[in-house]
């Protein structure tokens, strides 16, 4: 007898996976033995800085540090957060304010599930990263409204234009991703105004605070006057200290907020590996002010040369594009389906995202990563020209 699994109503209003025919094809390639150039996935090719790999050694060797850990994380870690929201951005925490997360997407899943009842509406950026719309929202029997962002607007939603009834919910992202757009504490002031005067859930998700370029400082939304009433901000180490693989991330804010959060993964996880956690605490330990360590600086550097490799050659090839002041994303308006433009680049071995894969609003636009050294990037770039027929001055 065959029995029968259905899946859950919420999981079957998932979206289909876009990428299954870009993948597919990406497996073909790679059979066939082709050089394929990804700058499809948000993975960061450095290292973690050796102060991250001094740190694991030592406080994996201790054997004290493989016990269970605290639901909301431990003491140190917590502490350790609120020393760098004061460097980083002047702004004052308690330890009861910070939660540490197994990486900022199950928090940014799991806040969903500690305040969404099923029929809520939750205001979802697009395009954006998906966990919002999914993960976040469809996942917890939430109703995902969908507030565009355009590129006339800078990339950021107008809340003019959203209706806040029945909303439990706002997620925010900047600096951006897909877009790799930034704001200015105007915009994160009418942020904070909408979600109080409409009695919303503000979760602002920050986890490319610290890669930047040109001067530009992407500031946090908790130091805006009456964030901490609604508003909980999400930090990752992932990106910040190339450190993916080990899930580390924290969230910082409103107390009943953090509180809910606790309360939903006390039942569903246990905190971070407490020796993961001590390392991250060292980790962010290496700010000894507002600017980024000397490693920090260096990675962003490297980031900004290969986004200039990139983006100086699209514009040569006629696409409009500009340098993003952060993240290592450039968004490219191709001006056509991003399915089939991303599956022309893949013919070529360049493998990017298409836009549509972040929301409809994404559609006619490719992400590329800057995650591969800029001989690479400058490659890639090369075979772009070759697929239109265009001659690149080099
Ligand atoms: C905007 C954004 N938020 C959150 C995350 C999740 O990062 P992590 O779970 O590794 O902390 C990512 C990962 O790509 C991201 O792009």
């Amino acid at each position: 007898m065959k029995l029968m699994f259905e899946v859950a109503d919420r999981v079957k209003r998932l979206p289909p996976y876009l990428f299954a025919e870009i993948e597919k094809t990406m497996k073909e390639k790679k059979a066939q033995g082709v050089d394929l150039i990804s700058l499809s996935i948000g993975d960061p090719d450095f290292p973690p800085p050796p102060v991250v790999i001094e740190a694991l050694k030592e406080e994996a060797a201790n054997l004290k540090n493989h016990n269970y850990s605290l639901s909301q994380g431990e003491s140190d870690f917590r502490e350790a957060v609120a020393d760098w929201c004061k460097k980083r951005f002047h702004i004052d925490i308690s330890q009861g304010e910070v939660i540490a997360l197994l990486g900022s997407k199950e928090g940014l899943a799991n806040i969903a599930r500690a305040f969404v009842n099923a029929g809520d509406h939750v205001l979802v950026p697009d395009p954006s990263y998906p966990v919002y719309y999914n993960g976040g929202t469809i996942l917890n029997d939430g109703v995902p409204v969908s507030m565009p962002l355009l590129q006339e607007n800078g990339f950021k939603p107008d809340f003019e234009e959203v209706h806040p009834e029945k909303v439990k919910m706002i997620f925010l992202n900047y600096p951006n991703n897909p877009t790799s757009a930034t704001v200015d504490k105007k915009f994160l002031k009418q942020a904070v105004e909408f979600a109080r005067e409409n009695n919303i859930i503000l979760c602002y998700d920050n986890a490319y605070s610290e890669i930047s370029f040109d001067g530009y400082k992407a500031p946090s939304i908790l130091e805006i006057d009456g964030a901490m009433d609604v508003a909980v901000e999400f930090h990752s180490c992932s990106k910040t200290f190339n450190m993916t693989g080990d899930r580390i991330a924290f969230a910082v804010g409103n107390k009943q907020l953090i509180s809910g959060l606790a309360k939903v993964k006390s039942q569903i996880d246990s905190g971070p590996p407490v020796y993961i956690q001590k390392v991250a605490a060292k980790a962010l330990a290496t700010y000894k002010s507002d600017k980024p360590p000397a490693f920090l600086k260096e990675n962003n550097k490297i980031y900004a040369e290969r986004r200039d490799v990139l983006v100086e050659r699209l514009c040569k090839l006629g696409f409009m594009c500009d340098k993003p002041k952060a993240t290592f994303y450039v968004w490219l308006n191709c001006g056509s389906s991003s399915i089939e433009f991303a599956a022309k680049l893949l013919s070529a071995g360049v493998v990017v995202t298409p836009g549509i894969g972040f929301g409809e609003h994404g559609e006619n636009y490719v992400r590329f990563s800057l995650t591969q050294p800029k001989e690479r990037i400058f490659e890639a770039s090369k075979r772009i020209a070759g697929l239109l027929g265009c001659a690149v001055a080099a």
